[in-house]
C-alpha cells in the first residue's frame, strides 16, 4: 500500500468538503486552465464552464454551456458562490457577461471576478476600422460596465497581453515570407502571473477595479516577431505597417501599456526559451530581440 501524500489528503477532503465549487468560466482556455491549477492546488474544487466537455477529476467538474446563447449556463453557477470569468473571445464579451450575469444573480453568486484587458478604457472604438481592429478593447469595457453594474459583488483585474498570445500571434505573422509588422509596443505578461493573482483577488473580498497587472518589460512589436524569427532559425522580411485610425493611433501611444504595473516577473525572452518550437533553435538575448523601450 502507497502513503498518502498530502496532497491525497487535500482532494479527499475537498471532495467531502461542504462548500461549494468555484465556477471557472473558460476553465479550458489557456488562463482559465492556470486558474484551476492553482485553484485545485489549493486543495480547492473547481468547476470550469466551456462550449467543450472534458473528462471530470477529483477536483474538477466540466459543464458544457454557451455565453453567447445562455444554453448550460443556469446549471452551470446552481449551488455556486464565487466566479472566476476567464471565458472570452475576439468578440462579444459583453454579450457574454450579461449573460453570466442574469444566471448569475439569482443563482447567489456572493463575487464575480472578472478578466479583462489594460486599455480597455483608453482605446477609442469610434469608426468602423476602429471596430474592426480594435473592437475588443470595447467588448471588454462594455463587459467591465455590465459586471460592474450586476449587483453582485465584483473584482475586475485589467492585464496586458499573455505571452501565450504573442506566441500564437508571432507564429501565425512568421508563416509569410513578408511579415507586416504593426507599429504597435506590448507589455506581454505570463499567462500563469495572471492566474496566480486572479486567485488571490478571488479568494479575497471583492475589490471593484484591481491594480493592472502587465509584464516586466516593454518592445516594439517587431521586436517580438524577429525573436520568435530567430529562435526558430527563419529567415523573414519584417515590414513596418502604419494602421488607421484613433484607435491605433491611441495604441501607437502606448494605451495598452502600464509601465507603472510592471509586476510579472518572467520576461518575453524567458517564456520563449521554454516553448518547445519546433526548427532550428538559436539563442536570443535581450539585445537580439530588441529588449525594454519603456
Ligand atoms: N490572451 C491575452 O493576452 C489576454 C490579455 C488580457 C485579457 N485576456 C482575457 O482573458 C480571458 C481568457 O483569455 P485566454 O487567452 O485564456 O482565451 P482562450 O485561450 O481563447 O480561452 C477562452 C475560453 O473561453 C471559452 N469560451 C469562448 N467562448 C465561449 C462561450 N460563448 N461560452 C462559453 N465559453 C466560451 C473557451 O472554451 P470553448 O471554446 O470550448 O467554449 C475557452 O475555454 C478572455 O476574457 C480575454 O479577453 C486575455
Amino acid at each position: 500500500m502507497t502513503a498518502r501524500t498530502p496532497a491525497d489528503s487535500r482532494r479527499t477532503e475537498a471532495r467531502t468538503s461542504p462548500f461549494p465549487p468555484i465556477l471557472v468560466t473558460g476553465g479550458t482556455g489557456t488562463l482559465g486552465r492556470q486558474v484551476i491549477a492553482r485553484l485545485t492546488a489549493r486543495g480547492l474544487r473547481a468547476r470550469a464552464l466551456s462550449r467543450h466537455p472534458g473528462d471530470d477529476t477529483d477536483l474538477v467538474e466540466y459543464c458544457t454551456g454557451d455565453l453567447d446563447t445562455g444554453a448550460g449556463v443556469g446549471a452551470a453557477v446552481k449551488g455556486v458562490l464565487l466566479v472566476i470569468h476567464c471565458a472570452g473571445a475576439r468578440v462579444g464579451d459583453d454579450r457574454k457577461a450579461a449573460t453570466l450575469v442574469a444566471a448569475a444573480r439569482p443563482a447567489g453568486v456572493q463575487h464575480l471576478v472578472n478578466i479583462s484587458v489594460v486599455g480597455a478604457d483608453r482605446v477609442p472604438v469610434k469608426s468602423s476600422i476602429d471596430r474592426a481592429m480594435f473592437g475588443y478593447f470595447a467588448s471588454k469595457l462594455a463587459a467591465e460596465a455590465v459586471i460592474a453594474g450586476s449587483g453582485i459583488p465584483w473584482t475586475t483585474l485589467r492585464a496586458t497581453q499573455f505571452h501565450e498570445l504573442v506566441l500564437i500571434t508571432a507564429r501565425a505573422m512568421a508563416k509569410l515570407p513578408v511579415v507586416p509588422v504593426p507599429a504597435a509596443r506590448f507589455q506581454p505578461v505570463a499567462g500563469a502571473e495572471v492566474a496566480e493573482r486572479l486567485v488571490e483577488l478571488a479568494l479575497g473580498e471583492p475589490a471593484g477595479l484591481a491594480p493592472d497587472i502587465a509584464g516586466p518589460r516593454i518592445y516594439p512589436m517587431r521586436d517580438l516577431v524577429r525573436s520568435y524569427v530567430q529562435a526558430r532559425g527563419l529567415h523573414r522580411v519584417l515590414l513596418p505597417m502604419r494602421m488607421p485610425g484613433a484607435a491605433a493611433r491611441a495604441v501607437r501611444a502606448g494605451a495598452n501599456l502600464a509601465p507603472e504595473s510592471a509586476t510579472g516577473r518572467e520576461t518575453w525572452e524567458a517564456f520563449l526559451a521554454a516553448q518547445d518550437l519546433g526548427g532550428v533553435r538559436r539563442q536570443v538575448t535581450p539585445s537580439s530581440a530588441g529588449a525594454a523601450t519603456g
